[in-house]
C-alpha cells in the first residue's frame, strides 16, 4: 500500500498518538555516570573542558552520588581514580589503599543499592600516561596482563560490582576472568571496553583524569577509526575469553559499529558516550546555539536505537527521563 492510501503523517498527529508508536525510549536504568575520584579530603577541583563535573575526594564524592541517586533515580557509578603517585607500571592502583578501591569501601558502607563499575586500567597510575608497561618504547602486551589482573583483583576485593577494563591489550578479558575466578570472585561481571577506538574525542578526559600520553599516542592498541571489521573481531574475541558485556566507545561517531556488533552477538551491549561528546554539546548549549535538554535527548535516544543497551554518559545526572 502507498500514498494516498498510506499517509506515515496520521501516527504523528498529536503527542499522544507519538507516544504510543515511540520505538525507542531511553530511561534511568539504562545509564551509568561517570564519576573522577582524586586522593586526599575536601577536595572539588572543576573540570574545565568538562562543565558541571569535578575531580572529587571521596568525603566530596559520597553526597555527589546521593545526589545523583535522590534527584535522578540513576543508581549505577562509574569510577575513576587520579592517584597521589604514580610509577613506571602502575603498580600504585594495585594497592589495597589505593584511591578507587579506597573510595567503593566508602560507598559500599553508605549505599544499599547502588551498582559500581570499576574501570580498569594503567594510564591513570603510570607515569608516562600509557596504559601499561613500556618495554622498547611501546606497551608490552603479556606484561600489562599481569598488572590489569592484579588490579581487577583489588577492585573485586573492594566491592565492586562490574570489572570494566578499557586498556585494549590482546588477551585481558581472559587473564582477568581467570585471576578473579582464582581469587573467589567467580561472579563478579566483566564489562570488556572491546571496540575502543583511538580518538579525538578523548580529549577532555585526559584533562580529568591526568591521563594524556608523556610520548606518542594510543595507536598501537586502540583501534583505528576506520575499522568496523576489526570490531567484530575484537568483540568475539572477548566474548571468547569470557567478556558479560562488551562496549563500543566513542558512541556517536560509532553508531553504526554499534549497531553491527548488537546485530551480530546476543550478549548485552554498552556505549560509552564520551568526553569530548559531552563537552560538545555544553560548549554550544553555553553559546545558546542549542537546545541542550532536546539535544540530549536526541543523542542518547540515537545510540539506544542504534542498538546499545547500557549508556555510560555525563548527562546522566542532568538528563530528564
Ligand atoms: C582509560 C580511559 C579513557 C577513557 C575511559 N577510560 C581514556 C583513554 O583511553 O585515553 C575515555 C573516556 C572519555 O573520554 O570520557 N584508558
Amino acid at each position: 500500500m502507498s500514498y494516498p492510501i498510506t499517509r506515515l503523517r496520521r501516527l504523528r498527529k498529536n503527542a499522544i498518538i507519538r507516544s504510543m508508536v515511540r520505538e525507542t525510549e531511553v530511561n534511568k536504568d539504562d545509564l551509568i555516570m561517570p564519576f573522577f575520584v582524586i586522593a586526599g579530603q575536601n577536595i572539588r577541583n572543576p573540570i574545565r573542558s568538562m562543565p558541571g563535573n569535578f575531580q572529587l575526594s571521596v568525603d566530596q564524592l559520597i553526597p555527589e552520588v546521593k545526589d545523583l541517586v535522590d534527584r535522578t533515580g540513576v543508581n549505577k557509578i562509574l569510577l575513576f581514580g587520579i592517584p597521589e603517585s604514580k610509577d613506571e607500571h602502575g603498580h600504585v592502583a594495585c594497592r589495597e589503599d589505593a584511591i578507587i578501591p579506597t573510595a567503593i569501601r566508602a560507598l559500599r558502607g553508605i549505599f544499599s543499592d547502588l551498582l559500581i563499575v570499576a574501570d580498569v586500567c594503567n594510564c591513570e597510575y603510570t607515569t608516562h600516561g600509557h596504559c601499561g608497561t613500556i618495554v622498547n618504547g611501546d606497551v608490552h602486551n603479556d606484561s600489562t596482563l599481569r598488572t590489569l589482573a592484579a588490579q581487577s583483583v583489588t577492585l573485586a576485593k573492594a566491592g565492586a560490582d562490574i570489572i570494566a577494563p578499557s586498556d585494549m591489550m590482546d588477551g585481558r578479558v581472559a587473564a582477568i576472568r581467570q585471576t578473579l575466578d582464582e581469587n573467589g570472585f567467580e561472579n563478579t561481571p566483566i564489562m570488556a571496553y572491546s571496540a575502543k577506538y583511538a580518538s579525538g574525542f578523548y580529549g577532555p578526559f585526559r584533562d580529568a583524569a591526568e591521563s594524556a600520553p608523556k610520548f606518542g599516542d594510543r595507536s598501537t592498541y586502540q583501534m583505528d577509526p576506520a575499522n568496523s571489521d576489526e570490531a567484530l573481531r575484537e568483540v568475539r574475541e572477548d566474548i571468547m575469553e569470557g567478556a558479560d558485556m562488551v562496549m563500543v566507545k566513542p558512541a556517536l561517531s560509532y553508531l553504526d559499529v554499534i549497531h553491527r556488533v548488537k546485530s551480530e552477538f546476543n550478549i548485552p551491549v554498552v556505549a560509552y558516550n564520551v568526553s569530548g561528546e559531552f563537552s560538545m554539546v555544553k560548549a554550544a548549549a553555553a553559546n545558546g546555539w542549542i537546545d541542550e535538554q532536546r539535544v540530549i535527548r536526541e543523542i542518547l535516544t540515537s545510540i539506544k536505537r542504534a542498538g546499545a543497551d547500557v549508556i555510560i554518559t555525563y548527562h546522566a545526572k542532568e538528563f530528564i527521563c
